[in-house]
């Protein structure tokens, strides 16, 4: 192979990759479907992440609230299973599947966890290792084939551990190689987070209603429109005159 078609091929997978690369995605963290409601409409919502906890806090029936999340949203929609062992997690995991095809199955960072997400990754069942905490959680659970990997951020922040340098070390390793993983930036406290997030070409951030909401706002918009409306309103009474 002469030089010249080295140097297309690279171009070509560079290419590839740097497009693969640029389109992040929104996913939101919650079970509420007024709040994915809302952000669907907006049309910048990808996906939907729910946890034990956030099932909860809604009070309904977790399978038939997972499945209208599933009717609201297209993209991948998280449910966590329940037991420890991996035989427990594999027979929750291909119910919870059952319930619509862009369920995603949440696994939790245990070595039964890794098992599980082999055994179903390999039926076809995505997988999204949740409870991560360490860069090698991350590269465990990228070898074991999980679909998504999901570090969460936040908890690390709220230890006082650096959590961005994790999510750095993180997509380091995961851009090293050709994982199928995409990582889920979770835990997400602030705006701040999902900047630093697409700083670094993190596939996915999965971001809480009141993030996303002060994501939209700066105070210079509303007083800028303001004053814009205020200008235009005087110009239309001068016309007048
Ligand atoms: C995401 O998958 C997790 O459910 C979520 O981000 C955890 O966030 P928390 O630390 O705010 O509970």
């Amino acid at each position: 192979m002469n030089l010249l078609n080295i140097y297309k091929i690279e171009y070509y997978y560079t290419y590839q990759y740097n497009f693969v690369k640029k389109s992040m995605k929104f996913f939101i963290d919650t079970a509420n479907l007024n709040q994915i409601k809302e952000m669907q409409e907006l049309g910048i919502i990808d996906g939907v992440t729910t946890n034990p906890s956030l099932l909860a806090k809604e009070g309904a029936e977790p399978i038939e609230q997972l499945k209208k999340i599933c009717t609201i949203v297209d993209g991948p929609v998280s449910g966590e299973v329940i037991g420890l062992s991996t035989e427990k997690m594999v027979t929750e995991a291909r119910e919870l599947a059952k319930i619509a095809s862009n369920i995603v199955v949440k696994i939790p960072f245990t070595k039964e966890g890794i098992k599980a997400v082999k055994i179903l990754e390999a039926e076809g069942i995505q997988t999204n290792v949740t409870l991560v905490f360490s860069q090698n959680q991350v590269l465990i659970a990228a070898k074991a084939g999980a679909s998504f990997i999901s570090p969460f951020i936040g908890r690390l922040m709220d230890n006082g551990q650096d959590e961005i340098n994790m999510l750095r070390e993180s997509m380091e390793i995961l851009d090293a190689y050709n994982f199928k993983s995409e990582l889920i930036v979770a835990s997400i406290r602030n705006s701040r987070h999902v900047i630093e997030s697409a700083k670094m070409g993190a596939h996915i951030a999965t971001i809480p209603f009141s993030v996303l909401e002060k994501m939209f706002k700066h105070p210079n918009t509303d007083l800028g429109l303001e004053a814009f409306l205020k200008d235009w309103e005087k110009l239309q009474n001068e016309l007048k005159k």
